[in-house]
Parts: C-alpha cells; structure tokens; sequence
C-alpha cells in the first residue's frame, strides 16, 4: 500500500506588540534607513513576558486544526521545531499536546535552528509514508526575543516572534512531493547560543558575558545561505525533473531581503513569485516559512494544485527545501 501526504490546515499566531525600527533607534545605534536597506525589515513583534513558545504553537495548531476539520483526538503526532521551548523539558510539544487534547497523540520537539518547519514536515511526511500515522501537526515557533541581546545591534534588529503551524495528513492526493535537507556542522560556530547547554551552563558569569544570548557571524552566515537556498532547490529541481519555471510559487526563510533576492536571482526565478513577510516579521526563526506561506494563502496568491517549494537555512548550520502541491 502506497502513502501519501499533504497539508490540510494552516495556521498562525503573532503577538500584537510590534517594535518598530524606529523604537530600536532609541535602543541601540542604528537607523530606520540601515535596517531596511541592508535587511529589509521595517517592523518585527514582540512576545509579552507572559507568552511562551507553547503558548503561541498552541493558537496556531487550534487554527490549523479547525481548518482541516481535525479533531485534537484524532492527532497521532506533534512536532514543535524550536530553539525557544518553554524551558528544556518537557519538550514544547507535551505542553501543546496538554493544551489542545490531542489524548492520543505522540510528540517531541526538533531542534534544526531556522530550518525547523523544513525539517519538521519531512519528518512528519516519512511517519505518513509508512503508514504509522494518519494525522500530525507540525508547528513552527520561535520567541527569539528571549534570546536576544537588545544592545547588540548586529543581532537585535533582525529578530521577532511568531508561530505558524500545519497539520498533515494521508491525503488521496500527494501534496508533499519531495524533501531535501542537510546540516554542515563545520560552520555552526557562526550562529550560536553559546550558554545554557551542557558545555556552558547558565551561571552569573555567562549572564554578564551575554553568552545566554545569540551570537552571529553575520557575514558567514550570509555567504552560506545564498549558495545552499539555490542547492537546495536545485537538488528538488533534479529529484523531480522540474523546471524553476514550473514552480508557481517560492517561500525562502525570511532572514534577510538581500539573501532572499540574491538566491532567487541564482536560481532565475522571478521576484513577483516569492513570499515576502520579512518586513513586517523580520527573522521568526522556525515561524517565518509556516508564516510566509500561510499570508500568500490567505491573500490568494496560491491556489489548489500550485506547486511550491519552500526553502530555508539556519543554525547548524542547516538547509533544505520542500516541494508541495497546495491541496487546500
Ligand atoms: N545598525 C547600524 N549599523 C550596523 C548595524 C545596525 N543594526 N549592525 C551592524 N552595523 C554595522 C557594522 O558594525 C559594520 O560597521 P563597521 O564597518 O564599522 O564594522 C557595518 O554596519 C557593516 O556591517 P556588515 O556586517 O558588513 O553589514 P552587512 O551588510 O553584511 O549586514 C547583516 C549585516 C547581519 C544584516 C547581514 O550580514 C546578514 O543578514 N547576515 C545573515 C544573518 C542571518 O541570516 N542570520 C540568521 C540566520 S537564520
């Protein structure tokens, strides 16, 4: 027996609070204009204190739910891809699972940096391939403010919170088509949270070092991503014997606008088919690809049967890309 899956449901969940580039001048040395021409980002939300990671991913998997029609009992599956759970354990998905009653489900959380929602639906996808599971939930969600450091101006204006969730399902239909992902632990050193783990473990000194925040390599990061985005896509692209051009739509990781723009130049793809949210969401981590494809969706950019790649990289340092065809 053959298996296949797809995405059934989308949702998502954003806190109200926005910081503007505006507010972060006040904050650090930097201008509305540096931000946006060097990263494209105008406006980013901010979680209130009270808002955990679970918190948001449970908002996001209720809406992805409710559009698939799927009862939270009928849920055999949640992956939360994270690198801001709630606390180490129990994992964020325990918590999710608790909220939202999916009594018959098991569940983990993922840890693949911004590549998370990448990872997490190829996961979910091989659980459904071999028959073992009829319904998961994948959700992606970051609080990376509580990871930032807010005087730090090559890292706090690029970052915002969010959540995106879906459920995937066996579907008649085969609407994940093809999977591609990669990890390169030879450049994890230039995007880092370096305490909190077990080779650091938080203390006073690591707070007054700021190690319980992250730390980046801006540069090599960028010089990493514009060529494995394009690898990515490419290695789909053979996997599958498409043209770029028979993609209808593109969904990148939205770390960067320039990233975003110099890939999909490498890849002869054109602009007006790219998701774009970073402007209003800056960099969410593990939210920003579910986020990006959920407002294309809602604004009818999509339609059924498009084919979309969605392709992103992240700390690891990680990459990959997904081919889907939108059944909803
Ligand atoms: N405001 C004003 N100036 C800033 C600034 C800010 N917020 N952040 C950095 N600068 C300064 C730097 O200190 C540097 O000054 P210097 O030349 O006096 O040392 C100058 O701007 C240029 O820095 P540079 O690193 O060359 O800028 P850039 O054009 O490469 O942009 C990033 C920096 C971080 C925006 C860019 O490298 C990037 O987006 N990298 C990828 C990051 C990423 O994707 N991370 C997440 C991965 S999931």
């Amino acid at each position: 027996m053959k298996y296949v899956a797809g995405i059934t449901g989308i949702g998502i969940s954003l806190p109200e609070r926005v910081l503007t580039n505006f507010e972060l001048e006040k904050m650090v040395e930097t201008s509305d204009e540096w931000i946006t021409t060097r990263t494209g980002i105008k406006e980013r939300r901010i979680a209130s204190i009270d808002i955990a990671a679970s918190d948001l991913s449970t908002q996001a998997a209720i809406e992805a739910l409710s559009m698939a029609k799927i009862k939270p009992e009928e849920i055999d599956l949640i992956i939360v891809c994270t690198v801001t759970p709630d606390m180490m354990f129990p994992a964020t998905a325990a918590i999710v699972q608790n909220n939202i009653g999916a009594v018959n489900a098991a569940g983990f959380d993922l840890s693949a940096g911004c590549s998370g929602f990448i990872y997490g639906v190829t996961v979910a996808n091989q659980f459904i391939k071999t028959g073992l599971y009829k319904n998961i939930l994948v959700i992606g969600c970051d609080i990376l403010s509580r990871i930032t450091n807010f005087n730090d101006r090559n890292t706090c204006v690029l970052f915002g919170d969010g959540a995106g969730a879906v459920v995937i399902s066996r579907t008649e239909d085969e609407g994940i088509i093809n999977q591609y992902i990669k990890v390169d632990g030879s450049g994890g050193a230039y995007l880092t949270l370096p305490a909190g783990g077990s080779r650091t473990p938080a203390s006073f000194d690591t707070m007054e070092k700021g190690l319980n925040y992250t730390h980046m390599d801006g540069a090599e990061v960028f010089k990493f991503a514009v060529k494995a985005m394009p690898d990515a896509v490419n290695h789909i692209l053979e996997n599958t014997g498409l043209n770029i051009l028979d993609i209808n739509y593109l969904i990148p990781h939205q770390a960067n606008i320039r990233i975003i723009e110099s890939a999909v130049k490498r890849l002869h793809f054109p602009m007006d088919r790219v998701g774009i949210s970073i402007d209003k969401y800056g960099n969410m981590s593990s939210a920003s690809i579910p986020v990006a494809l959920y407002e294309v969706y809602k604004d009818k950019k999509i339609k059924k049967n498009d084919k979309i790649v969605l392709v992103g990289f992240g700390a690891g340092l990680t990459y990959g890309a997904l081919l889907i065809k939108w059944l909803i």
